[in-house]
């Protein structure tokens, strides 16, 4: 296990602790029995003692706490009988400045982009909008993600749990570094990419040469031929919004089955949190699968609770959230991470071991590391 200590590993194989120091200072390296060590360290270890060590990932080691309490997270939405429509959802990346969080607000007709310090995103939102295709009221869930080349991990995370991405080019400015980082992640993530071209409405718009240089990294927009949908958008005059939906939406039903069972214990992400002055701690919470309710026992990474209240993107109170559904929970005891599974258990003392459990096994893996950098220190030292 990954920050397994000496003692750990002596209690594993039946040798005594002290022993495997021994070993240890023989081949240089001064460890403590309950000091946790390194991954390699432990790997040489045992070639040394002639035992086959294999580390196991955090994953898989999380993979099988849930297992161990009969818990599956990831794919499982439900058995195909029970399997409902969900909307999209569908992920704004795109170069700082490009106008993403704006393009939302008129989608949205609200003004988050003006409460924003200094009109930089710095954290994930996630909204539901209505729209009319073909006569049918459809859904759409959107991530804004901030284009600031420092969050890249976050924009990362946006493009993984996602269906569609949306890359916002401003036309006037064309493609910039974090428009092609950002494409990169929707790549990487394999899903499928519409790009709004926006600020059409400015007189320096080149909304051709957009098309142009994306087509050099693999966006060949349909009219040239290709099979990427670029849409002229102004998110100031509300041009292109319409067919902005319509194309999501089109390929939302072309490309993606997007169904999810609502009856099964709710299963999502953490986008984004934060301790919130008044509330305590504030995560927001995409759903999966399944629906969340008010009362429910959850686990999110390694802070658990009860859901004492949720609250839609409107800033509503709401008594459930379905698949698809961004909500703010609130309720946990602890500030999850930003990208951590969130489950629903079966009682408060299930979800208060999980997260225990992972809360110990964060800890040690912090240890393993700050044992690591004292090694290498000492090493400079000498
Ligand atoms: P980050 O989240 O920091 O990456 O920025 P962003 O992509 O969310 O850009 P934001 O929505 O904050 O807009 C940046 C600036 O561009 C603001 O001053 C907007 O008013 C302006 N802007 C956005 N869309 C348009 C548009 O369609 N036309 C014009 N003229 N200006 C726009
Ligand atoms: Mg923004």
């Amino acid at each position: 296990r990954r920050g397994a200590s000496l003692t750990d590993l002596a209690e594993k194989i039946g040798v005594e602790a002290a022993s495997l120091v021994q070993v240890l200072f023989h081949l240089g390296e001064m460890v403590t029995a309950t000091q946790s060590v390194a991954d390699d360290t432990l790997e040489v270890l045992g070639a040394e003692l002639d035992y086959n060590i294999e580390v196991v990932s955090p994953e898989d080691e999380d993979r099988e706490l849930l297992e161990s309490f009969d818990l599956e997270f990831g794919e499982d939405i439900g058995d195909e009988d029970d399997l409902e429509a969900r909307p999209p959802v569908v992920t704004v990346m795109g170069h700082v400045d490009h106008g993403k969080t704006k393009l939302l607000d008129a989608l949205r007709n609200s003004n988050v982009q003006a409460r924003e310090a200094g009109g930089i995103t710095q954290a994930i939102g996630a909204y539901q909008v209505e729209t009319e295709v073909d006569g049918n009221e459809r859904k759409i869930t959107f991530i804004d993600t901030p284009g600031h080349e420092a969050f890249t991990a976050m924009r990362a995370r946006g493009a993984k749990s996602t269906d569609i991405a949306v890359l916002v080019v401003a036309a006037d400015d064309g493609v910039m570094p974090q428009t092609i980082e950002a494409l990169n992640h929707a790549k990487a993530a394999d899903v499928p990419i519409v790009v709004a071209v926006n600020k059409v409405d400015k007189d320096t718009a080149d909304p051709t040469r957009v098309r142009g240089q994306l087509s050099e990294f693999g966006l060949v927009p349909e009219e040239y031929g290709g099979d990427t949908q670029f849409v002229d958008v102004s998110a100031i005059t509300g041009q292109g919004l319409e067919n902005l939906l319509e194309s999501i939406v089109l390929t939302a039903d072309a490309a993606l089955d997007l169904r999810a069972n609502p009856d099964m214990p709710a299963q999502g992400v953490a986008i984004e949190a934060h301790l919130d002055k008044g509330r305590g701690p504030v995560a927001t919470v995409l759903v999966h699968r399944g629906t969340l309710r008010i009362g429910e026992s959850i686990v999110a990474g390694s802070a658990h609770g009860r859901v004492r209240a949720l609250i839609n993107d409107q800033g509503q109170n709401v008594d459930e959230a379905p698949p698809s559904m961004p909500v703010q929970v609130l309720g946990l005891t602890s500030v999850p991470g930003a990208g951590d599974n969130v489950l629903v258990v079966d009682d408060d003392r299930m979800a208060r071991q999980i997260a225990d459990k992972r809360e110990a096994r964060m800890r040690a893996a912090q240890q393993a590391k700050a044992s690591r950098r004292k090694t290498l220190d000492q090493l400079f030292e000498q």
